[in-house]
């Protein structure tokens, strides 16, 4: 059975202008995201991919078209569409555990509730006996569990992932992705993830929307066929492979 649709983009364009000219950023984009689904949206560099993440997150508005989360137009911000950067950016004068209740805290929640929640997540990052270090004495793949946790702990419907482990290195990256999948399979989020690696996309992702260069449009929708739960040795075999050349021929690399 299809599930509902938690998030629409229909005709989307987006310009910026700086001094007299005007750059057309994305033009005529139309997506679809199914409740808990995870949708990798890639492209080369400079297409608009962070430009259509804050759009999802209500950072900017359209200047045509209608963004819709769960079937209402989206106006502000909100904690419901948790976003994860590329780099932590986590307030380095606050514990681990700091951090990660800090919207819980803002919203004034019960102590216990707080507890409880930061115990859960923790525990889901992986990040037990990391409580009340800071985070200049994190690694860099620590650092953005901790931003993945801040995040959800909010409980968010869906989450807006711009390009989260591409400042990461490659094992630590892999550690990453797995701990997506398997967060994943336990909570359902609804996920849009930017990525410019073919791999990164195709290893995570139900569905790879791929986006041109400027002015960003999106080109191609590849439905992944791999089962889940996907093991790393996916990454070497031949369909995963002929997949990934497909692409690439897409994205004309
Ligand atoms: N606030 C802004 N004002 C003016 N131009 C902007 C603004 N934000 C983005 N742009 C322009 O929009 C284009 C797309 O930028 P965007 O950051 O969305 O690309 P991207 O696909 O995320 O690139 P990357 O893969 O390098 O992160 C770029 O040419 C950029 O200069
Ligand atoms: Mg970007």
């Amino acid at each position: 059975m299809k599930n509902e649709i938690a998030f629409v983009m229909n005709k989307v364009n987006k310009n910026f202008s700086s001094g007299k000219q005007l750059l057309k950023v994305l033009e005529d984009v139309s997506l679809e995201i199914e409740e808990g689904e995870l949708v990798a949206l890639l492209g080369p560099s400079g297409c608009g991919k962070s430009t259509l993440i804050n759009l999802a997150a209500c950072f900017e508005k359209p200047d045509d078209g209608q963004v819709l989360f769960m079937g209402r137009p989206i106006t502000m911000p909100s904690p419901q569409r948790g976003v994860v950067f590329q780099s932590a950016q986590l307030f380095p004068w606050l514990t681990v555990k700091q951090n990660i209740s800090y919207g819980l805290t803002l919203q004034k929640q019960k102590k216990e509730i707080i507890e409880d929640k930061c115990s859960k997540y923790i525990q889901l990052v992986k990040l037990e006996g990391f409580e009340y270090y800071y985070p200049p004495q994190l690694s860099g793949g620590m650092q953005q569990r901790v931003a993945l946790a801040r995040v959800l702990i909010m409980e968010p419907r869906m989450l807006l992932m711009d390009e989260p482990f591409a400042a990461l290195d490659a094992q630590t990256r892999l550690a990453m992705q797995q701990l997506l999948l398997s967060i994943a399979r336990e909570i359902e989020p609804t996920v849009l993830f930017v990525t410019h690696d073919v791999e990164e996309a195709l290893f995570l992702a139900d569905k790879v929307l791929v986006m041109s260069r400027l002015p960003g449009r999106i080109i191609h929708e590849v439905k992944v066929p791999f089962q889940r739960p996907r093991p790393i040795s996916l990454i070497g075999s031949t369909a995963f492979s002929k997949l990934k050349r497909s692409i690439l021929a897409l994205l004309n690399i």
